[in-house]
């Protein structure tokens, strides 16, 4: 993607922009043709709210419950890459471990139709912002020329890859009773990561020893993924991996731009239980 321009890394299917190399139209095309499976593990986050963790630690569940030998080189998004992964995903044997970034009104109805289980990840919106103009300025695929101003406020109005953060908080919301829908933030995983990992593999009902929880909590620290991310993410580990803490808007946002995001996510969020969960 080094050799493209900005405008041509970045496109509008359906109101929404995607990175064009990661998210290639015909594949977004053909995502409805997706037959989700009951036992399918379906992770679901805006960018930047902590996909890759989860993937890394959903990637040992299954692992340890299962003995079913884990990929660890793609990333399991199914919108992207080439069509023909729409293939590598139909051949994959169960449990398979899916992930999207894309808003609940675009992932293929069969995953609702079907009941199939999603772990729905959310960030407090700040370091999301933080993160995401990081990931921009530093991801080939993207467009970087944008202004961290510009950044700030092309966040604020959606007009960003995989659109607006406060539509896709908006549309989890409402689905928060579904008792096949589980809402984990990245701050509560940040201050007990057992905790998580034992919720998460019980509401997918895996069976994990105490012991398990523990080691897949350890092996899945930020310092021991980023250590090890190298391998996964062709080279790009530190892209992926880059600071990993909570509260890192605090050196980057100016107190206007903090006040413009508290007053946007009242407006939005504020009284919904899952605004309060990412009350920051
Ligand atoms: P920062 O840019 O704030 O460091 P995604 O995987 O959805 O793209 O999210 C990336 C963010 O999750 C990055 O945030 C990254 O550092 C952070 N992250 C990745 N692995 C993590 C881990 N094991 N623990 C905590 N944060 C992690």
């Amino acid at each position: 993607g080094k050799g493209m321009s900005d405008e041509e890394k970045i496109f509008t299917y359906n109101g929404v922009l995607y990175p064009s190399i990661m998210c290639p139209e015909e594949t977004l095309k053909r995502l409805d043709s997706i037959q989700a499976r009951e036992d399918d593990v379906m992770l679901v986050a805006y960018p930047k709210c902590g996909f890759n963790w989860m993937v890394g630690v959903l990637r040992k569940i299954i692992g340890e419950a299962t003995g079913k030998k884990m990929d660890s080189k793609t990333p399991p998004l199914i919108e992207f890459s080439a069509p023909e992964y729409l293939k590598v995903i139909e051949q994959d044997p169960s449990p398979r471990l899916l992930g999207t970034h894309i808003h609940p009104d675009n992932i293929p109805a069969s995953f609702f139709e079907k009941k199939t289980k999603m772990l729905v990840v959310f960030r407090n919106p700040k370091d999301t912002l933080v993160s995401f103009y990081h990931f921009y300025q530093n991801n080939p695929v993207l467009p970087s020329g944008q202004s961290w101003e510009t950044f700030f406020s092309n966040f604020m109005s959606g007009e960003v890859a995989w659109g607006s953060y406060f539509e896709h908080a908006k549309a989890w919301e409402k689905r928060m009773d579904d008792p096949n829908i589980m809402v984990v933030t990245y701050e509560e995983l940040k201050e007990d990561l057992s905790m998580g990992v034992r919720n998460i593999s019980r509401f997918f009902g895996f069976q994990l020893t105490e012991e398990q929880v523990q080691q897949i909590a350890e092996g899945s620290t930020f310092r021991a993924m980023r250590e090890k991310s190298n391998d996964s993410h062709a080279g790009m580990g530190k892209v992926f991996f880059r600071k990993g803490e909570v509260g890192d808007w605090k050196n980057n946002f100016t107190p206007e731009q903090s006040q413009k995001m508290d007053e946007v996510f009242k407006a939005e969020l504020e009284g919904t239980r899952l605004g309060a969960k990412l009350n920051y």
